[in-house]
């Protein structure tokens, strides 16, 4: 155990510190390495959720010398890498940015890796959901499937949200194919590849867990791109009405963080899954429509009210089925969603009646 360390990027995050305390107990020596970024962090201040023990270091991924100083100090078994730029709607007007952390990034940190002759045992990416894009959808009459691609402008402008005559498929990595409509799910998808590329090269083993909808306690309330479930959460609480985009009939898997955070502490030991992603989510769709109206009957807040406005690079749809996680990774989600939006509501009410939004 003393022998062995883990680097988290991105440590400091939602999903960081969900998994810092398992880290703590699978690996000798963890340091997360974080820029604590603003957009994220209301403060620059450790956060609370993050397990004694993790090392943080307050460094930007995409600086060389980050790396050089972090490997300097630490050859790590394993990597994972979180940290990224997150924001999906944010994605089309701020690519630069998303490409830079995502995608240079990761490969400023493989060319330390090279750099200083490192090949952890295995490096853990999480990916999204969002590589899917629009994904596969049913054409039941003439019995095929069929990937639409975007929704044109003139599309959304007509109100018509779904595709005439089709229904969408869960997606799953082994049969639907990716294509993102937005650039953060490009940059996610480049991701997998480089890293898929680099492992191959230097032989280690690369998992890549696509990741549907995480929500639950520790998600930033002060990060208004990203996290819906927390934003109706707020909104719910202030008694005001939770608006509805186009017309609150999209699906998502939303899968608890305590759930992701188990698949993820799997993935790191599990017997290598290849080189296929794994989809995380609970494998049961919900409408966003329907859960937000169940976050304002927690709250006793007015009813959700369909507001009929978009958002390009949103999908319609996305789900996912989970057949071959559980398999590969012993996993099983443990938490319906009810329960889940309970266990958020209880840290949303202490955290902003504490006044802390980080
Ligand atoms: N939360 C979700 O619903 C979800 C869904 C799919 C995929 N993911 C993926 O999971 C990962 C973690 O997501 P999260 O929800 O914990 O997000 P988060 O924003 O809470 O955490 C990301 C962390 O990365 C850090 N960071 C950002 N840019 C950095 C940089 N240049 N250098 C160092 N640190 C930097 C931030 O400070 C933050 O602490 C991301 O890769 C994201 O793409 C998340």
């Amino acid at each position: 155990m003393a022998s062995t360390g883990c680097i988290v990027t991105g440590g400091a995050g939602f999903i960081g510190c969900a998994i810092s305390k398992g880290l703590i107990e699978r690996f000798g020596r963890v340091v997360a390495v974080d820029n604590l970024h603003p957009q994220v962090h209301k403060t620059a201040s450790r956060p609370a959720a993050l397990a004694a023990g993790v090392e943080l270091l307050r460094l930007d991924i995409t600086e060389p010398a980050t790396w050089d100083a972090v490997l300097a100090e630490l050859r790590p078994t394993a990597i994972v890498h979180l940290a990224a730029e997150t924001g999906t709607g944010q994605s089309l007007t701020e690519a630069t940015r998303h490409a830079h952390v995502n995608v240079t990034g990761t490969t400023v940190m493989l060319d330390a890796l090279a750099r200083h002759k490192v090949v952890p045992e295995r490096i853990l990416l999480t990916s999204s959901r969002a590589v899917y894009g629009e994904g596969a959808w049913q054409d039941r009459a003439a019995g095929q499937t069929i990937y639409p691609g975007y929704r044109s402008r003139e599309q959304l402008a007509r109100g018509e949200w779904d595709f005439m005559g089709l229904h969408a498929l869960p997606s799953s990595a082994m049969e639907t194919r990716a294509m993102p409509t937005n650039v953060y799910g490009s940059t996610k998808l480049a991701q997998e590849h480089i890293l898929c590329a680099w492992a191959a090269a230097f032989g280690t083993v690369p998992t890549t867990l696509r990741l549907q909808n995480v929500y639950g306690p520790g998600q930033s309330l002060s990060n208004s791109y990203t996290g819906i479930v927390s934003l109706f959460c707020r909104i719910a609480r202030a008694q005001r009405s939770i608006p509805l985009y186009e017309d609150g009939r999209m699906l998502r898997d939303f899968v608890l963080i305590d759930d992701v955070a188990d698949a993820l502490l799997l993935a790191l030991s599990a017997s290598a899954p290849g080189n296929v992603p794994l989809d995380v989510g609970t494998g049961v769709a919900t409408t966003i429509g329907d859960i937000a109206v169940h976050i304002a009957s927690l709250y006793n807040a007015p009813e959700p009210h369909v507001c009929a406005l978009y958002r390009f690079g949103d999908v319609r749809h996305a789900a996912c089925t989970i057949n071959l996680t559980r398999q590969m990774l012993a996993w099983e989600p443990r938490f319906s969603v009810q329960d889940g939006l309970l266990r958020l509501k209880g840290w949303v009410d202490i955290e902003l009646a504490a006044g802390g939004v980080d």
